[in-house]
């Protein structure tokens, strides 16, 4: 039974690692109402008290838009909390699973050749060069045993994500709007379950991973279009409605990657779980989960 730390416990990521790890291993979770990881007494009192085998860090400032004007924040907790955490590991020797993303590839490769991890970064936003910045602040912390996994389009039953943007657009009005999603920008569906799973068989194996840099997506790859039309597939909800679009339809503050589809070799070259593909992993979260959401949207509208 490892000790494992669990940080930003209140989101997608951080609510799987809770669910999956519990089972079998002594947890404690915090959010920033238990601990900041941008505050350096904090870390020290709620890591020192547990003294945990690993660390996993699902803590950040995700909002990809909204970043490009609050870049001091988006920099205190994609980059300084990091740093403060690396440096916590090293102090209580714990191990740091940091989680990072697609976002630090500009997304100039053509589809469907995807990024490797020897592939050079080059975020165009400031969350993506926030969460670059975040990934060196592991690694080159000296003594530091961690590990970065890039995971990309992330969704869970809670929090905000994109299926639950498209069950808001499918059930609002009038009935007959026209809903227009980009069909030219590609990347890896990841639900929070199967990320989860990934990092629990990563420290329950036996051969844990060197330090660095490693790719950790559901495999296969698909755009935004399609990926909200299959979901609303699935729910049993017409997609008539839902036409494709360009990025130049559709503009954002942040430009987001035309092509951010990952590679997944490094990780199963190492013997890793690799996760399912995209659609098998969305078949599951719509069996799981499906109803409760679309209650909880409903209710949100
Ligand atoms: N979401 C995606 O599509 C996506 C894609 C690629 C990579 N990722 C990466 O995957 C990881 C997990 O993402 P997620 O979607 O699970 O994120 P999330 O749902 O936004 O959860 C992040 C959590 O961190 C908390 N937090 C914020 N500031 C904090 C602080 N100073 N100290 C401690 N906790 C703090 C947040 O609380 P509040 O809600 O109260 O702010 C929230 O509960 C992140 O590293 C993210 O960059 C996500």
């Amino acid at each position: 039974m490892a000790k494992i730390f669990i940080t930003g416990g209140n989101g997608q990521l951080g609510r799987a690692c809770k669910r999956f790890f519990s089972k079998n291993h002594q947890v404690v979770t915090t959010d920033i109402q238990e601990m900041d990881i941008t505050n350096s007494d904090s870390i020290l009192k709620a890591i020192g008290d547990f003294k945990p085998d690993y660390i996993v860090n699902c803590a950040a400032y995700t909002a990809v838009d909204r970043a490009e004007s609050e870049t001091e924040l988006a920099h205190r907790l994609n980059v300084i909390g990091p740093s403060k955490l690396a440096a916590a590991a090293v102090l209580f020797r714990a191990r740091l699973i940091h989680i990072s993303t697609d976002y630090v590839f500009d997304g100039n490769r053509q589809f469907p050749f995807p990024w490797t991890e020897e592939d050079t970064p080059n975020p165009q936003t400031v969350y993506g060069r926030t969460k670059l910045d975040g990934e060196n602040a592991v690694i080159n912390t000296y003594g530091c045993d961690g590990i970065v996994l890039r995971t990309a389009w992330l969704y869970s039953p809670t929090g905000h994500n994109f299926l639950k943007t498209m069950l808001r657009l499918a059930s609002s009005s009038p009935a007959d709007k026209i809903h227009k999603i980009v069909n030219d920008q590609f990347g890896c569906p990841t639900s929070a379950s199967e990320l989860a799973k990934q990092i629990l068989y990563i420290i329950e194996s036996p051969n844990y991973l060197d330090r660095g840099v490693y790719h950790a997506v559901c495999s296969g790859c698909t755009s935004w279009y399609h990926f909200a039309t299959r979901f609303l597939e699935l729910m049993n909800i017409d997609t008539t409605n839902f036409k494709p679009c360009t990025t130049e339809e559709f503009p954002t503050p942040a430009k987001r990657p035309r092509n951010s589809v990952l590679a997944v070799d490094k990780l199963s070259s190492k013997n890793m779980y690799v996760m399912v593909d995209w659609e098998t992993a969305l078949k599951n979260y719509v069996i799981e989960h499906g109803q409760t959401v679309y209650k909880d949207v409903l209710a949100s509208l």
